[in-house]
């Protein structure tokens, strides 16, 4: 099925093509890995809406990227209760290891850094956002081995040395 297919199932099962704006970003952004303006065009086309409803929503929620990002996104909650519980110094941290600064991406590619408002999970504050995990009550030696694991998951995929940064066996 082709992104414009499944838009339009998606679309079929809203009286306002206009609700459906929420749905075909989310089915764009798994197909292109990001949103950039083509896919923003062709999606007010298909729904026949206004581009600029399709680009408000697109730019305010941080679930949606009008850039590419890194085959991890890293989106660590700041807000109030992961605040209260160290999420700051999460944030020192990961921009140490990963040697950027917030809103960057690892020159492999690797990992992009962001921070979001509350993704609703307080109660196991700190949390982080990778996909469609949430990893919960984070700590330094929690986010290393969250880190390493998550490389050794794109060595695996990729058959590359990460660490090395060349093909491994
Ligand atoms: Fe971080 Fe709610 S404040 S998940």
């Amino acid at each position: 099925m082709t992104m414009r297919e499944k838009i339009e199932a998606a679309a079929a099962r809203y009286p306002d093509q206009r609700s459906a704006i929420m749905p075909a970003l989310l089915i764009a952004q798994k197909e292109h890995g990001h949103l950039p303006g083509q896919v923003l065009e062709e999606i007010a086309d298909i729904l026949d809406v206004e581009r600029i409803w399709v680009y408000e929503l697109a730019t305010f929620y941080t679930l949606f990227h009008t850039e590419p990002v890194g085959i991890f996104h890293l989106q660590l909650c700041d807000n109030v209760s992961c605040m209260l519980r160290g999420s700051e110094d999460l944030l020192r941290h990961l921009e140490a290891v990963l040697g950027i600064k917030k809103g960057g991406t690892t020159p492999d590619g690797l990992f992009t850094l962001s921070t979001v408002e509350c993704l609703g999970a307080c109660e196991m504050a700190p949390v982080m956002q990778v996909g469609d995990d949430y990893l919960g009550d984070l700590d330094i030696a929690r986010i290393n081995a969250h880190l390493d694991r998550l490389r050794a998951a794109a060595e695996h995929a990729t058959g590359v040395d990460l660490a090395a940064g060349s093909p491994g066996e």
